[in-house]
């Protein structure tokens, strides 16, 4: 089932009236009952899939705002503020590392949850918009500790196992405001994303796009983040985003995306509740496994990843590791024909 976007009007499937139109194809994520053997088969292929019966958080489906206000604490947590409705990741250390001229799309703010909670309530067009982004750890409150036990951590546990994954790494608890958006990036980790309260839309990519979406180079702070914009794609500049296609949900309370590792990821509160509450669980991936040719996209991904961060370790400034990729593949590795006017293919 394949829904054609456009730049002006709703996917049909959405049925969501303020659900933004891009300007790429999409294809349905399954949903499945986590007994169905296809799931299965799905996560261990590192394959997307909406899982609706797993269990997983259903101590934690009372958290909205009311609840996690009486339970989480007075600790301060951090909040991410926007003049827009973009959250674009930025990696503070890669700021202050590289001193590059760089100006953050948004502020880190540290608040408490009751006036996180201030803010999005009393949140009019023209203001600053919120988004909450805390790691769950031993700060929060008795109440959000006992739900967190009350997770089907054995049956994460037999996931962990069967995908022979790392170790879980953190849950992140994401409070936001509807239309809030995640603009599309990757991550290095398995991650279960488990939507608590309103729908998120999740729009995801195979890492075999990454020529498509053109990430910001590794020692930048949006690294992991891609520079194309999905509001106003500039198609001179990303020429590739013509081939674009993705797969799209929208998941919603006691559903369970799988966003596998390396996979892009855009993601949108829809406006049916004012705001949404998610958590997540990253797993770092398995060792390495048995090497197969050719290698896997993401492998790739991860080569290339290795490369650009072994030249910046040696050449130090990052403004010298652009023109020296260039000498070594302009006119030698550049030409689509290189190996054919060699006679070698
Ligand atoms: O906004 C979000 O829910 C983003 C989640 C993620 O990038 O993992
Ligand atoms: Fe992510």
């Amino acid at each position: 089932m394949s829904t054609q976007s456009t730049m002006n009007g709703d996917t049909a499937e959405s049925g969501y009236p303020h659900v933004p139109k891009y300007f790429f194809p999409t294809q349905q994520i399954p949903k499945l009952s986590c007994n169905d053997p296809l799931a299965d088969e799905l996560i261990s292929q590192e394959k997307p899939v909406v899982l609706t019966d797993t269990k997983l958080c259903e101590s934690a489906l009372k958290w909205d705002l009311d609840y996690l206000a009486n339970n989480m604490g007075n600790e301060r947590y951090m909040v991410f503020v926007s003049q827009n409705n973009r959250f674009k990741y930025y990696d503070e250390a890669k700021m202050k590392q590289y001193r590059i001229n760089f100006n953050p799309p948004t502020r880190r703010v540290d608040m408490t949850f009751t006036e996180f909670v201030k803010k999005l309530r009393e949140w009019k067009p023209g203001d600053e918009r919120v988004y909450l982004q805390q790691g769950l750890n031993n700060t929060f409150g008795r109440g959000i500790v006992l739900d967190f036990l009350q997770f089907n951590w054995q049956w994460l546990n037999v996931q962990q196992k069967k995908h022979n994954w790392g170790p879980l790494t953190s849950n992140l608890l994401l409070v936001g405001m509807e239309s809030n958006i995640t603009p599309v990036h990757y991550d290095e980790q398995q991650n279960f994303f488990c939507q608590l309260i309103g729908k998120k839309r999740c729009i995801l990519f195979a890492p075999e796009h990454y020529e498509r979406l053109y990430p910001h180079p590794v020692y930048h702070p949006h690294d992991r983040q891609s520079q194309v914009d999905f509001d106003m794609p500039d198609l001179e500049k990303f020429p590739g985003l013509d081939q674009l296609q993705g797969w799209e949900t929208v998941i919603g309370p006691g559903e369970v995306l799988y966003i596998p590792m390396y996979w892009w990821h855009h993601i949108e509160s829809l406006p049916n509740l004012g705001h949404t509450v998610s958590v997540n669980f990253w797993y770092k991936g398995g060792p390495t496994e048995s090497v197969e040719y050719p290698l896997k996209p993401r492998q790739k991904l991860a080569i290339m990843r290795n490369v650009e961060k072994m030249l910046l370790e040696a050449l130090k400034d990052p403004g010298e590791v652009g023109p020296l990729l260039r000498s070594l593949v302009l006119g030698r590795y550049s030409g689509e024909d290189a190996l054919k006017e060699e006679g070698n293919l």
